[in-house]
């Protein structure tokens, strides 16, 4: 997948580029990055990438030319059919679901906007989604559009090593995790719990989807209201 990333702070993305799972899938050439600064396609002395607001108030606005010619070169590189997606607090709300569509696309372009955001004829033009991480302000873009990324990379085959998978990860059966447990074997007096031992497969196989349920309900019911629990989980969900 390329994604083509369109920010004021490129230098950010380091941080997963250069760790962990993200970098791997990169130096793999499962996913590969660029980047387009608006600052590089201004003409002025100044390099302005940012105006006043019409109607006042506090605060600027990224101007339309320097952030429309950057989108526009990341498409060229990215692919014409490639999704053109900003990052706001205004957009539809990540969710697992919608990192799996996400992970579907060919290739991305990501708008990280800066100041009090873009001017709205260009999310007009240029833009196909919106996308918010959360219902929380960030300083720009660039944060949300790393946790898209990293987000997204982890469904791509073959990012994750094979000791590890997406199936298991929380959320993937759109429940919350069960706990983990590594040696030592008990630990302040606590100790791991005795099926984790029984090396019997299926035993534990059940105690996780079990702890998982139970997580769920008491920390978010709201995420099993909105769940298809197949039969298996419905009847332990009942014990
Ligand atoms: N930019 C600023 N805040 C944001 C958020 N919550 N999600 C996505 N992009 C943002």
């Amino acid at each position: 997948m390329r994604i083509a990333i369109v920010s004021l702070f490129p230098e950010m993305f380091s941080s997963i580029s250069d760790y962990g799972i993200t970098r791997r899938a990169m130096e793999n050439g499962l996913v590969e990055l660029n980047f387009w600064n608006p600052r590089q396609f201004t003409s002025d002395k100044h390099q302005t990438v940012d105006d006043r607001p019409y109607g006042g108030g506090p605060g600027m606005v990224m101007m339309i030319q320097p952030l429309r010619d950057a989108i526009q070169a990341a498409k060229a590189w990215a692919g014409e059919e490639a999704k053109v997606i900003y990052l706001s607090p205004q957009g539809r709300v990540l969710t697992q679901p919608g990192v799996q569509e996400l992970a579907t696309e060919a290739n991305l372009v990501l708008v990280a906007g800066r100041y009090e955001g873009i001017d709205e004829r260009l999310i007009e033009l240029e833009v196909d989604a919106e996308w918010s991480i959360g219902d929380y302000v960030l300083s720009g873009g660039e944060l949300a559009a790393m946790v898209l990324i990293d987000a997204v990379t982890r469904l791509i085959p073959g990012a994750l090593g094979h000791a590890q998978s997406a199936e298991q990860d929380s959320f993937s059966d759109g429940l919350l995790d069960c706990p983990h447990y590594t040696r030592p074997d008990v630990y302040e007096g606590r100790a791991v719990p005795d099926v984790l031992m029984s090396g019997n497969h299926e035993r534990i196989r059940r105690w996780r989807l079990q702890q998982a349920l139970d997580r769920t309900v008491r920390r978010r019911p709201d995420l099993l209201e909105k769940l298809e629990l197949n039969e298996e989980q419905q009847k332990l969900l009942s014990e």
